[in-house]
């Protein structure tokens, strides 16, 4: 793969956990044993980036300290013979970049602040409180990278299926024509009520941007919220005629978006049911407890 940036915003505001985000950030929340954005720098390390821009703002420095060396707890730990692996975020030639949003406007309003960091090359963008959990090899960024290259786009985007009735919670996509594994798309559309969704498709917070993108945000006016929004910016590529096209999640794999108390509780319960270690421990007690309430 040749693209080897990718950008991961983490300055929102987090307020559909608080009281739980009002000092600490919502991607250093932990599901199974290690915080969500950790899981989104492991899944993109294992597919090959290098260069990590994370999207901060205030209360999130604890997001530059988890991905910084310890050398204190590193020795700590070494003195009682305990493993220090789990601590070591970083590998030879991997980069962690870090620039402040100064106010949360908008996932498109961040992104906007990695034109500098990206130059001239296509980068990756993924969303720093969603989890995307593949059994496969080649993994959806992996796929997404290739289908982007290969069509010559300027943003390829990431969807999964979603129940009709849940679209307002997302944005939906417009295939050209009945999609395949990898399709164009017309249009796309912000939290559609379910009568008018274009799809069943979501956007699942991971995109492959060309440099395109950012004179799309430049001609993009806020929207919903007074804010800067990465799906208007696609909407003025699309009318642009520029190439936009998705690639699907595939079966098994699954995406979590912890933004919300319900779906960081179905997240926190995956992992924990799937631990090496602790799972089946947890199913037991699981168990117990369904056993109880019946
Ligand atoms: P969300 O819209 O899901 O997160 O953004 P939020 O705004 O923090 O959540 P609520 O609605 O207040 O509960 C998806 C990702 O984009 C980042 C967030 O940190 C999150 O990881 N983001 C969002 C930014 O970096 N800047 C923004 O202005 C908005």
């Amino acid at each position: 793969m040749t693209v080897r940036k990718v950008v991961l915003p983490v300055a929102g505001l987090g307020t559909r956990l608080l009281p739980a985000t009002k000092s600490q950030p919502k991607e250093m929340l932990p599901v199974g044993c290690k915080p969500v954005v950790q899981h989104v720098v492991d899944e993109m390390m294992a597919q090959g980036m290098k260069q990590f821009l994370f999207v901060t703002s205030r209360k999130k420095r604890s997001i530059e300290d988890y991905f910084d060396d310890d050398p204190e707890l590193s020795t700590a730990l070494a003195a009682k013979g305990q493993s220090v692996d789990e601590l070591e975020c970083g590998a030879e030639g991997i980069n962690f970049y870090y620039v402040r949003q100064r106010r949360a406007c908008g996932n498109g309003d961040a992104v906007r602040l990695a034109a500098e960091f990206v130059g001239g090359e296509s980068f990756v963008v993924g969303f720093g409180d969603t989890i995307i959990y593949s059994p496969h090899q080649h993994q959806v960024v992996e796929r997404m990278v290739a289908a982007h290259e290969l069509h010559g786009a300027s943003a390829t985007i990431g969807v999964c299926e979603v129940p009709y009735t849940a679209s307002s919670k997302y944005g939906i996509v417009q295939p050209v024509g009945e999609p395949g594994e990898s399709f164009a798309i017309e249009n796309i559309v912000e939290k559609p009520r379910p009568e008018e969704a274009p799809s069943n498709l979501a956007v699942a917070a991971r995109y492959v941007f060309s440099p395109d993108i950012f004179a799309a945000l430049e001609a993009t006016e806020p929207g919903m919220g007074g804010e800067l929004w990465l799906a208007d910016a696609i909407g003025v590529l699309l009318a642009q005629g520029k190439k936009v096209r998705c690639v699907r999640m595939q079966k098994g794999e699954q995406r979590y978006d912890i933004g919300t108390p319900l779906s960081y509780y179905k997240a926190c319960a995956d992992f924990a049911i799937a631990d090496s270690r602790y799972g089946e421990e947890f199913c037991a007690y699981l168990r117990q407890k369904l056993g109880e309430m019946a």
